[in-house]
């Protein structure tokens, strides 16, 4: 009997037992008093890694780029966007519901970065007509994609002659730094914050990390304490990150060589329209949408978890082998080789 092998995102991990066993034994305290010594060292642990004065723990990534929106910008301002970054598609619309900022979602590009010129256009000018532009928000990795090296520097060179602040939505920061050979620092030098997701290809059971100058993460305790993300003995979470930045961070590299057999294993499989592989995502296309849900319910029947639809992510992460590549390999090609029906 096999066990189930789930692609549909690298959120489905499970805690090892060395992680559980790092939890377990965590010293914790209250964490909205400033309490909690395995938070109070987290924090200064991913501040150092992220080259920033401070970090803050949050329990999502949806909340840490919320509460660094509601930090970096007052009601009536504007964050300039992808309009297929999480920040703006996937957040619910958290910015502008609760902080009454203003999106201007802008087109991404192939490579996943939002064209220069089109920023610099969407930037408004100082007139009563208009919200305030006043934050850049960007995304790394996006759809799987590293960012171009040397892009984050152009974007800051455009946000200082406009007094804009960058945030950077580094869910799968670790993800670019494993893919790229360039630190966490490095790839968030250019940003005032970044939000670090761990309960990714990390694998801890929940938690981001939220880093910036001190003064940002003095502001952003404030919101997360509005937002109800002021957690109490938070420390057993501290203590799963903590864990997984020891020992599952260069590991990635096996996520990202999963995925390139993954993508190698299905490239001339008849049925595939196109396939592309990046980091630690493969995206295939297929002819329709009702092969994607026929494939999805066969897949389910062998034991492999995907999403539906005429374009599907495929993900890898912590609990995918390796030897699990080539079963979903078999498993979609004898798939594509039925019949839709
Ligand atoms: C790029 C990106 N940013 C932020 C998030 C939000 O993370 P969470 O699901 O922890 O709220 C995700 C989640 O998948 C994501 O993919």
């Amino acid at each position: 009997m096999h066990s189930l092998i789930d692609l549909r995102s690298d959120t489905v991990t499970r805690p090892t037992a060395a992680m559980r066993a790092a939890l377990a034994a965590a010293a914790v305290g209250d964490d909205v008093f400033g309490d909690d010594p395995s938070v109070n060292a987290l924090e200064a642990r991913v501040a150092a890694l992220a080259g920033k004065e401070a970090a803050l723990l949050l329990p999502t990534g949806t909340q840490s780029n919320l509460v660094a929106l509601l930090s970096h910008c007052q009601r009536g301002d504007e964050y300039i966007v992808g309009q297929h970054y999480h920040t703006y598609f996937y957040e619910a619309g958290g910015a502008a519901v609760l902080g009454s900022i203003q999106p201007q979602p802008l087109p991404v590009q192939a490579d996943g970065t939002v064209a220069l010129s089109d920023m610099q256009a969407a930037i408004k000018a100082d007139d009563v007509h208009f919200a305030r532009s006043r934050l850049l928000a960007l995304e790394n990795t996006h759809a799987g994609r590293v960012m171009p090296e040397g892009y984050t520097a152009q974007v800051r060179d455009l946000a200082d002659r406009h007094g804009l602040r960058i945030h950077l939505d580094g869910a799968r920061l670790f993800n670019a730094a494993v893919a790229s050979g360039t630190s966490i620092a490095e790839l968030a030098a250019h940003a005032d914050s970044v939000s670090l997701c761990c309960s990714k290809g990390l694998g801890a059971p929940m938690g981001s990390v939220l880093a910036g100058s001190g003064e940002f993460i003095r502001e952003a305790r404030r919101w997360r304490k509005m937002v109800g993300g002021g957690m109490r003995q938070a420390g057993i979470i501290a203590a799963a990150i903590d864990h997984a930045l020891d020992h599952h961070v260069e590991r990635l590299a096996e996520d990202h060589a999963n995925a390139a057999r993954l993508h190698a294993g299905l490239i001339a499989l008849p049925g595939i329209v196109s396939c592309v592989v990046h980091t630690n995502m493969v995206h295939i296309e297929l002819a329709s949408a009702e092969r994607g849900l026929a494939l999805q319910a066969q897949l389910r029947s062998a034991g492999i978890l995907i999403p539906a639809g005429r374009t599907i992510r495929l993900v890898t992460h912590l609990d995918v082998s390796a030897a699990d590549i080539d079963r979903v390999i078999a498993a979609l090609g004898e798939a594509l080789g039925e019949p839709v029906t």
